[in-house]
């Protein structure tokens, strides 16, 4: 845990942004994988997380804005679960910790919510992702499963987000400790990528990695010789001479902050000519995106410019054509380029995407556009100093997108289909790092991890 002061302090900050009423922050149960006794990873829920820091299953807090009282419900373990789990802190000792002064048993928490809403008062909550912490919304308010996420509060999403979305110091540090386990896997994957390997092999040796530290992954890892499938998981493929792969992955540091890092590297020593041009584009794009990141400019100019840049190159390689400011206009780069330039980084690897992904990435100003490839942009306003993104273009060359859009003759003055068709079987290139805003511009973070052609090849050597 950070200090306790972290979390009073954070605490009192929503106070005072809500107002009044009672915020209700739902931790995360055990999450059986094929029966009860049997789960998978625990993995707490990471608001509840930022606001008390328990990371135990089994737990519920409770902020009453308006009498100002704290309280964390949970159990106290028994010698029945102590012959199972050995011994266990107390409730009050792992509540102390947090700086809440009340620690009470978690069947009186339903009692508690009914009191709160008979006198009429607001009971806060944010919106659910897992269908037991549905059920308890739906029992303790009587509001249906169903409608539990359309009456989660407005006011208290919009306030967790803006605490949120900026990282303090020590956060940073949490996100960097994450990107030293990064660095390794991806040194991992270098000496690993040979071609007669398996995809199964360096993915299975990277979480292997991770855990040997440890840690857990920040998401299920993405590596493949189908780069062109974006988030594919699955690792089946044989990896031979000419192929490249991209690799996405993450971990989680001790405090469960992520990292998310993506590297497209050949299988064998070199890229290919048209291998190497493709990727330089795209690390034009990278490079280019980053440099542009400061307070004050919007996320949506810097993943334009990285379109741009994308366009411009794929004309200069033959695959596009016509005036490129017409085809971002018209959105045709985006049979290339079909996803958002980044997103925020934090507890979540896409931070508070549960919350709304419109709360995180939108506001009254910036509005969702509703283009193929820039709808999927998961954050388009103004970036602040605190901000965390990713930078993750790509070029992918997907036979099915190429194939509709051909028949239906879209972007015809854009696309030279008969050169990209050429060219299906290529997969697909991205290059993501991890960005911290600063106060004058930006800092890229983590210990570097090779990214050029040059630096690639001369380790793969
Ligand atoms: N978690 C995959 C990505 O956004 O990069
Ligand atoms: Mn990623
Ligand atoms: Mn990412």
């Amino acid at each position: 845990m950070f200090d306790v002061q972290t979390y009073v302090e954070r605490r009192n900050r929503l106070k005072k942004k809500l107002g009044s009423g009672v915020v209700l922050l739902l931790g995360n149960e055990e999450s059986p994988m094929n029966y009860p006794d049997n789960p998978f990873h625990f993995r707490q829920d990471s608001s509840f997380l930022y606001f008390f820091g328990l990371d135990q299953p089994g737990l519920a807090g409770i902020i009453d804005i308006d009498q100002d009282r704290e309280t964390v419900f949970g159990y106290d373990f028994g010698v029945d679960d102590i012959v199972w789990m050995g011994p266990q802190p107390t409730l009050a000792n792992r509540t102390e910790g947090a700086g809440v002064e009340f620690a009470e048993p978690l069947e009186g928490l339903e009692k508690r919510i009914g009191e709160v809403i008979c006198r009429g008062r607001k009971v806060h909550y944010l919106p659910q992702y897992r269908g037991d912490n549905f059920g308890k919304i739906e029992k303790f308010t009587g509001i249906a499963y169903n409608y539990v996420n359309a009456y989660a509060s407005v006011p208290l999403i919009k306030a967790v987000v803006e605490q949120r979305l900026i990282k303090s110091e020590a956060e940073v540090v949490e996100i960097e400790k994450a990107l030293d386990i990064s660095y390794e896997m991806y040194q991992l994957v270098l000496k690993l990528a040979k071609p007669g390997i398996y995809e199964k092999e360096i993915a299975g040796a990277m979480e292997g990695l991770v855990l040997a530290r440890g840690s857990a992954i920040s998401f299920p890892i993405i590596l493949s010789i189908h780069g062109e499938v974006l988030h594919g998981h699955s690792h089946e493929n044989l990896m031979n001479e000419g192929d490249i792969f991209i690799c996405d992955s993450g971990a989680e540091s001790p405090l469960h902050y992520a990292s998310d890092i993506t590297r497209t590297f050949p299988v064998g020593e070199k890229f290919t000519e048209v291998q190497k041009d493709v990727y330089n584009v795209v690390l034009q794009a990278h490079d280019e995106a980053i440099t542009m990141m400061k307070p004050g400019i919007s996320f949506k100019e810097v993943h334009l410019h990285a379109a741009k840049v994308i366009a411009a190159g794929m004309k200069n390689l033959g695959f596009m054509k016509g005036n490129s400011d017409d085809a971002i206009a018209a959105g045709a780069h985006a049979l290339f380029f079909p996803h958002g330039l980044g997103h925020a980084m934090g507890l979540d690897v896409h931070d508070m995407e549960g919350l709304g992904e419109y709360y995180v990435g939108y506001n009254d100003k910036v509005k969702r556009s509703d283009q193929f490839g820039l709808a999927y942009l998961r954050f388009a306003k103004k970036l602040e100093p605190g901000h965390v993104m990713t930078i993750e273009p790509g070029i992918y060359f997907m036979p099915e997108l190429v194939q509709q859009w051909k028949s239906q003759d879209k972007h015809t003055d854009f696309i030279n289909y008969d050169k990209v068709e050429a060219a299906l079987g290529f997969g697909g290139i991205r290059i993501e790092d991890d960005v911290l805003v600063t106060e004058t511009g930006h800092k890229v973070l983590g210990e570097p991890i090779p990214k050029t052609v040059e630096e690639i090849e001369s380790i793969k050597n």
